[in-house]
Formats: C-alpha cells, structure tokens, sequence
C-alpha cells in the first residue's frame, strides 16, 4: 500500500511538473508492490510508467529495445543496459562451472514450474576466481541465453563521498530490479561490501554494507542478482550468506588449453601443433591471455604472409603474454 507521503510527494510532482520526482516515487510503488507479491499490479505499474515517459519524450521504452538506457531513468548514470547474445558454448569451463551455470539457467527457464511447487529458483549469484578467467563473460552469457536485458552497474558512479548517496542509488537499482525482469550485475563488487576492518571502519562505509546486504536479504523477484569479485577473502563474510550459488573460476587445465586455442582460431590453419609443448607454455596463464596469445600468434602468421599457425608462432605469442604479465605484476 502507498503510505501517506507517497501519495503527497506523488500530487505535489504533479502540482509542479516535476516529472522525475513523479516517476521516481511511482516506480518506487510499483517496486514495493512487486515485493509485496502483487506482481500483476506492479508490472500495470511499471507499464503506465513507461508509457507516460515515452510519451513524453517519445522515446522508445520497451524494454527489448536496444535504445532503453534512457528508459532507465534516474539510474541510467550509474547502471549500462545492454542485450549480449553470447551463449554457454563460447565457454571453457571446467565441468563444474559449466554444470553450475547450466543448472541456474534451467531452474530460470522453469521458474514457473518451481513455483507451482512453492520453491525458488536461484537468484543471487556470486562469481569468484583471478582476472580473466570468464566472470563478466558469464554475465553476458547468462543474458544471452536467457534472453534478457544485461543491466551492468557501474560501481565506480555508484559510490559517492556524499553521505547516503551511495545507498539511496543502490536502492534505486534494486527498486528498478523488482520489477523489470534482466540480470543485474556487480562487478567487482569487493568495493561496495569490502569486510569491516580497524582502518576501514567508517561510519558511512558501513552503512553501505549494511544497506546493501539488507537489498540482498529481500525477496526474490524475477531477476537475477549477479556479482563478481577477484578478491573474495576481502568480502564481509555476511554477504556470502546472501548468495544462493557462488561460482568459483579457475586456470584452464590442458584441455582446456587447447580448447581456448582452438575455438578463438576456429577459422585458422594449424600445422601439428605439439599441444603438450604448449599446454606447458600456458601454465598459470589465464583464459584471457591465452586468448589474446593466441590472436597474436595468428596475426604474425598473417603479417609474415604464411598460411599455417606454428607450435613455434604458439609458443612465442604465450612466452609474450607470461613477460607482459610478469612485468606489470610486480
Ligand atoms: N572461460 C573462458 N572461456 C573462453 N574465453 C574466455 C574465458 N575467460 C576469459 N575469456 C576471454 O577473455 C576475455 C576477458 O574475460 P572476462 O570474462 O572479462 O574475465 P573476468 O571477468 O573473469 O576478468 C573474454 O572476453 C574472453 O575473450
Ligand atoms: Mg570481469
């Protein structure tokens, strides 16, 4: 129910013309509803909403379009929305990860069927594992194939010096999840629950933590709340509790390798290719870098005008990689 200061703050924005205020407070309504579980009046909500901004601005706001980021509103500064059509098969993963993501796509794709049941399907996410190594392509992957809206956060824009702003824009976002439907993505989202520790024990960097683990505690909605961090011995152990899955990436083994290689030169030509030779080569290389070797490795076979990628081309672009990453890694 809208209490007595939604109602005024929503006749006082429409006295004055104030249309972001009016929006902001109507989404606000909506977003409660949808908690509430009246999820049919907050997505006639969301709709009236929406139809009365493109109206106005004649933009176009349903949200399949690739020209919603203005139809975010107030949090189209700090959150990017994008429509990635990656899928799970661009991956390598080991069996684990790969059964993990399968299984969270599935218990989407039958949320219905769950439901009838009375149980959830999983929906707050934690990605954990060394750079490189498919978190943010897994975020685009999971939109892809469940074919909704990437809605990526910028965590930089999200926290501000002033007091309670950051918390007041992570509310935005989780009101704007409620109720439209997409995957809902932290990244590095170490900066906003970093653990609480002697130095950094001030006073407004705790009330981030905990309003932010208080909008992970909520209920479930349609959409998925997803996170991913390099340095998880740095979060609050309180948000690990919050998370109903955590996936944990790691460096390819020589398969894994060899599969790398292969699908980002999917259109090249080898000569034998002494895999064995090269897995050694990448050892504790991440999938990143042995990606990017592996381009480099085909751009010199281009540039010198031969036809076949080398075990020598191979090994020379990793060697390449492992002394760029020794080197900034100091
Ligand atoms: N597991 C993987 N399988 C295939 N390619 C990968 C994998 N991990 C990383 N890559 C490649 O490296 C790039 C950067 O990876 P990214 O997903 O941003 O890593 P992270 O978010 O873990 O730092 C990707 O665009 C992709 O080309
Ligand atoms: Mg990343």
């Amino acid at each position: 129910m809208a209490t007595q200061e939604q109602i005024r703050a929503l006749l006082e924005s429409h006295a004055e013309g104030d249309d972001k205020r009016f929006t902001a407070v109507a989404l606000q309504l909506a977003a409660q509803a949808a908690r509430n579980g009246q999820s049919r009046f907050a997505s006639e909500l969301k709709h009236l909403v929406d139809s009365m901004r493109s109206s106005k601005n004649n933009l176009k706001t349903t949200t399949l379009d690739p020209d919603v980021q203005s139809s975010l509103g107030d949090i189209s500064s700090y959150v990017s929305v994008s429509f990635p059509n990656a899928k799970l098969s661009e991956l390598v993963l080991s069996e684990q990860v790969r059964g993990s993501i399968q299984r969270l796509l599935l218990e989407q794709q039958q949320r219905d069927n769950l439901k009838l049941h009375g149980l959830c399907p999983d929906s707050h996410v934690l990605l954990v594992g060394p750079p490189g190594t498919g978190k943010t392509s897994t975020a685009r992957v999971i939109a892809g194939e469940l074919n909704l809206p990437l809605y990526t956060v910028r965590l930089e824009t999200v926290i501000s010096k002033y007091m309670g702003e950051t918390a007041a824009k992570l509310k935005a976002i989780f009101d704007f999840a409620a109720i439209s439907r997409g995957i809902y993505f932290f990244d590095e989202v170490d900066a906003l629950a970093v653990k609480r520790t002697a130095e950094n024990d001030v006073g407004e960097m705790r009330r981030v933590l905990s309003s932010f683990l208080q909008f992970m505690e909520e209920e479930a909605t349609e959409s998925i709340i997803l996170a991913a961090t390099n340095n998880p011995q740095l979060l609050d152990p309180a948000l690990f509790r919050r998370f109903d899955l955590i996936i944990e990436y790691g460096l390819p083994d020589s398969k894994g390798v060899k599969s790398l290689i292969q699908n980002r030169l999917a259109n090249a030509s080898f000569s034998r290719i002494a895999w064995s030779k090269i897995c050694e080569d990448a050892f504790n290389l991440s999938p990143a870098e042995i990606c990017l070797a592996a381009e480099d490795a085909a751009k010199d076979v281009i540039l010198s005008g031969r036809e076949k990628i080398t075990t020598e081309d191979l090994s020379s672009a990793l060697a390449h990689r492992r002394s760029i990453m020794i080197h900034y890694a100091k």
